[in-house]
């Protein structure tokens, strides 16, 4: 599979921006560092699904373009949120897509889940910079998104804060030269638990995690696993190296955020305080750099680093990953759709904690045409339904009874 390239495009002073999914984590420490510089960006547009309250006030201190909601329900409170302001103000999922049109040649791809990929496709084959986030997207269109900034000349910006290590390491002059990436993962809240006790744990439990603050669903993606699961096929595609040549270790410190090894022997390591707003600054300025406010790393007094294999009895979601990207074709939809539904049914307390795996693996198994290769949107679209009623289904087969 080809590497997506990157090149660096003309750069222009104030950089003009969107960030789809403004009002979640990755988002709202987008709108802190962009607060910090005003004179250097000019904010397009900001996208949020309901988070009016939110959104309005990032948009007045952004001094943005743009307002749009993806529930059309919240048009008027938005409306009336921005009043006295010349921000202009849209509501439903086609407005969500024209944010993503507008003139920004730099889109943060921020939205959770599935539902950033429209958004995240629009931006990508208007050749912006995509600055990506939001892992599903890729996960599930993967080559249509992949081949998009391509023939747009885009360029897509890895903000996962592990392929943003690969990334700011990854010599893609010398890619034969690359033995194997070394994804690494914090383990999450469940990290050393008993499977028993992992079967009776609550969203609460499983929402904590150890180093990271960040949205619901990645959390619950942590402590599942699943996350590093998703960000192995990510790897994949951006990268453009096969599974066997993409490696995970647990660090539970998540000061190295991942690794380039090299056939001659030299592991190169990017490595930061856990703080998103290090990724994103890198792919803020790129491809200059420019000041972060994260946290220095304080050597002489850094906890020790550890490392160790995971364990795939207690996390299966990481085989699930690694089997749907040795399926190829839509398996990744497959997977991503089921586990998407599990987790909602999760943090709605519906199924337990070790259930989420166990639709993910009961869809998986009954997916046909699984290997199709993803050649239209349409396709991944029906993909993606099918497997979200298929993982419905399941839900209620594993239902708790309270
Ligand atoms: N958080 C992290 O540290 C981190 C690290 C690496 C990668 N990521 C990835 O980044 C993405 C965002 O994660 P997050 O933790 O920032 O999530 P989050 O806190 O849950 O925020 C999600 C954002 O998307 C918006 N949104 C949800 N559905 C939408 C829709 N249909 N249309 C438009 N906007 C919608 C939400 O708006 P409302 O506020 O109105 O709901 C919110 O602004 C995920 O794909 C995640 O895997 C996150």
């Amino acid at each position: 599979m080809a590497m997506t390239a990157w090149t660096a495009p003309s750069h222009s002073a104030p950089r003009h921006v969107t960030i789809l999914g403004s009002t979640g984590s990755v988002g709202q420490s987008t709108a802190d560092l962009i607060a910090r510089d005003p004179e250097s960006y000019c904010v397009e547009a900001l996208v949020a699904a309901n988070s009016v309250e939110a959104l309005a006030e990032q948009a007045r201190r952004l001094k943005a373009k743009m307002a749009v909601v993806a529930n059309p329900q919240r048009y008027r409170a938005l409306k009336d949120a921005l009043t006295g302001t010349s921000i202009e103000a849209a509501a439903g999922p086609e407005a969500v897509t024209e944010a993503a049109s507008r003139p920004a040649e730099w889109v943060m791809a921020a939205v959770v889940g599935f539902a950033g990929l429209a958004p995240t496709l629009c931006a990508a084959r208007r050749g912006a910079m995509v600055a990506l986030a939001n892992k599903e997207a890729l996960v599930c269109a993967g080559r249509l998104l992949t081949d998009a900034i391509r023939e747009s000349g885009g360029v897509l910006l890895p903000v996962d804060s592990e392929h943003n290590a690969i990334f700011q390491v990854f010599d893609a002059g010398q890619r034969p030269a690359v033995d194997r990436l070394i994804l690494t993962a914090s383990g999450g809240p469940f990290r050393n638990w008993s499977l028993a006790d992992m079967a009776e744990a609550t969203p609460e439990q499983a929402l904590a995690h150890p180093n990271w603050d960040m949205g619901a669903k990645i959390s619950i993606d942590s402590a599942t696993m699943m996350n590093k699961g998703l960000e192995l096929i990510e790897a994949h595609l951006l990268f453009g190296l096969p599974s066997e040549q993409i490696e995970i270790v647990v660090h539970p410190q998540s000061v190295i955020h991942s690794m380039v090894a090299y056939r001659d022997g030299s592991v190169l390591a990017q490595l930061g305080t856990p703080d998103m707003r290090v990724p994103i600054s890198h792919a803020l300025g790129w491809p200059s750099r420019i000041d972060g406010p994260a946290e220095r790393l304080d050597f002489a007094n850094l906890s020790p680093l550890t490392f160790e294999r995971p364990d795939s009895s207690r996390f299966p979601s990481l085989r699930l990953a690694r089997e749907a990207l040795g399926f190829g074709g839509l398996a990744p939809t497959v997977l991503n759709a089921a586990n998407e539904v599990a987790v909602a049914a999760f943090l709605a307390r519906r199924i337990g904690f070790l259930d989420i795996a166990r639709i993910v693996e009961d869809v998986l198994a009954a997916g046909d045409a699984m290997t199709t290769m993803v050649a239209s949107l349409q396709q991944v679209h029906a993909a993606e339904s099918e497997a979200r009623r298929r993982a419905e289904e399941a839900v209620k087969s594993h239902e708790l009874t309270i």
